[in-house]
């Protein structure tokens, strides 16, 4: 009933990814039994846990086929068994009663040995594969996730902000960027209660554990945009807490990493409604409420921890941990600052319409302004890891750009109006 209802919410997209992910696991399936690894590569860009651009994936694959393989046989193999019986010992054929026998030392030995080989054999390679992914390889390319509710934090600790820049290690909120061929390690943790990482074509799956943090390898030979979702049942939107991947080549990761590390958030001209956004977000309004307190923009005083990183905010193309993406992130901005969780269900950022204690409520132009200094804070060209991947892969899942005008209001009017009158 609620999943029903999470559907209906006006602008939460359609879940049609888990439809996707069995049907491309079904085509790489089919792929794998055929002897063929092509029908994969076509779909690298679907959330796939067969992707071979991944190294760990074709550990798997591995397994995959063998264990499939042996079922396939054994049902064969079963069902002419049972095909041929019924057929032999049809009653009608055999009037009189067949002879009677009592074991079959051979057949018995035979029936239990062949099981036994082949649980020894998928054992061995379950083993192998275990020795070869679970240690984290010395030299892979260290990526920090924290999840809390319900949003993703990517820390980078081998990219220290640079001393004019700020402070800190270089952050971004629910779009990790990785290069490719690289074997990264990734190290979860989580906040508040237990999450999951999970980015199918990338690699396995981990549980992100407050106070805990689990390193295990993940790696794409492939440029793209990978989806990522939270795989551990954690609250009301744990289906909206889902993250984005995207693989760049070496060369352009590197551009990535030396831009975002020089990256100082742009001082807004004086007098313009950036600027009046800058000190809502810095002050909030009638000496509360600041914007700052929850969440960090890289180069200035906000250092915030309990929300994600804002950072790079403008260049971002997705919105509440991926919930919208696109053009839809211009659509629901103004309310998403204004009520977040009147339309992502358990979102914990206070209400900014009156309805949090102690929370000034904003009115539509301050939250223009907020929204106005929000779209400035981008990465420059050769940090824009959208704008590269765009170009890089044809054809590639990249959501449009955030246009650099604020939302409209009544886009956002007519969506809260909507959601009022589904409840
Ligand atoms: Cu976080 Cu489910």
């Amino acid at each position: 009933m609620k999943g029903v209802m999470l559907n209906m919410l006006p602008g939460l997209p359609a879940p049609p990814r888990r439809r996707a992910l069995s049907l491309a696991a079904l085509l790489a399936l089919t792929s794998l039994v055929l002897g063929s690894s092509s029908l994969a590569q076509q779909v690298n860009q679907t959330v796939s846990i067969l992707d071979t651009s991944s190294g760990y994936n074709r550990e798997m694959n591995v397994l995959v086929f063998w264990a499939l393989a042996f079922a396939v046989i054994i049902f064969i193999g079963v069902s002419a068994a049972l095909f041929y019986t019924v057929q032999k010992f049809r009653e009608d054929k055999n009037d009189a009663a067949p002879a009677q026998f009592h074991g079959n030392n051979r057949l018995e030995v035979t029936l239990v040995a062949v099981p036994v080989v082949i649980v020894i054999f998928l054992a061995l390679l379950t083993v192998r594969a275990m020795a070869r992914l679970n240690p984290t390889p010395a030299g892979a390319y260290p990526v920090n996730a924290v999840a809390a509710q319900f949003y993703w934090n990517f820390e980078y600790p081998n990219l220290k902000v640079n001393p004019a820049a700020g402070n800190g290690l270089v952050t971004n909120g629910n779009e990790i960027i990785v290069p490719t061929q690289t074997k990264i390690a990734m190290t979860a943790t989580a906040r508040d209660v237990i999450h999951g990482f999970w980015a199918p074509n990338l690699g396995g799956q981990r549980d992100a554990i407050p106070g805990v943090k689990k390193t295990w390898q993940i790696d794409t030979d492939k440029a793209g945009v990978y989806q990522g979702n939270c795989t551990l049942l954690c609250g009301a939107s744990h289906a909206n807490m889902r993250f984005k991947v995207i693989a760049l080549p070496k060369a352009d990761y590197d551009q990535f990493a030396s831009a975002a590390q020089a990256y100082k958030a742009p001082a807004a001209a004086a007098g313009t409604p950036a600027a009046a956004g800058y000190a809502i977000f810095m002050q909030g309004k009638g000496g509360s409420g600041a914007c700052a307190a929850c969440h960090r923009i890289q180069g200035t005083a906000a250092a915030g921890q309990a929300g994600p990183d804002l950072s790079f905010f403008g260049s971002r193309r997705t919105l509440g941990a991926g919930a919208w993406e696109g053009a839809d992130v211009d659509t629901h901005l103004h309310q998403w600052i204004k009520a977040s969780s009147s339309i992502k269900p358990g979102s914990l950022m206070p209400h900014y319409d009156g309805s949090t204690p102690n929370y000034p409520t904003l009115t539509d132009q301050d939250l223009t302004d907020l929204e106005a200094y929000l779209k400035t804070l981008q990465l420059p060209a050769e940090g824009n890891y959208w704008t590269k991947i765009a170009a890089l892969v044809p054809g590639a899942p990249v959501p449009a750009a955030q246009s650099p005008t604020p939302s409209s209001v009544n886009a956002t009017t007519s969506a809260s109006t909507a959601m009022n009158g589904g409840n």
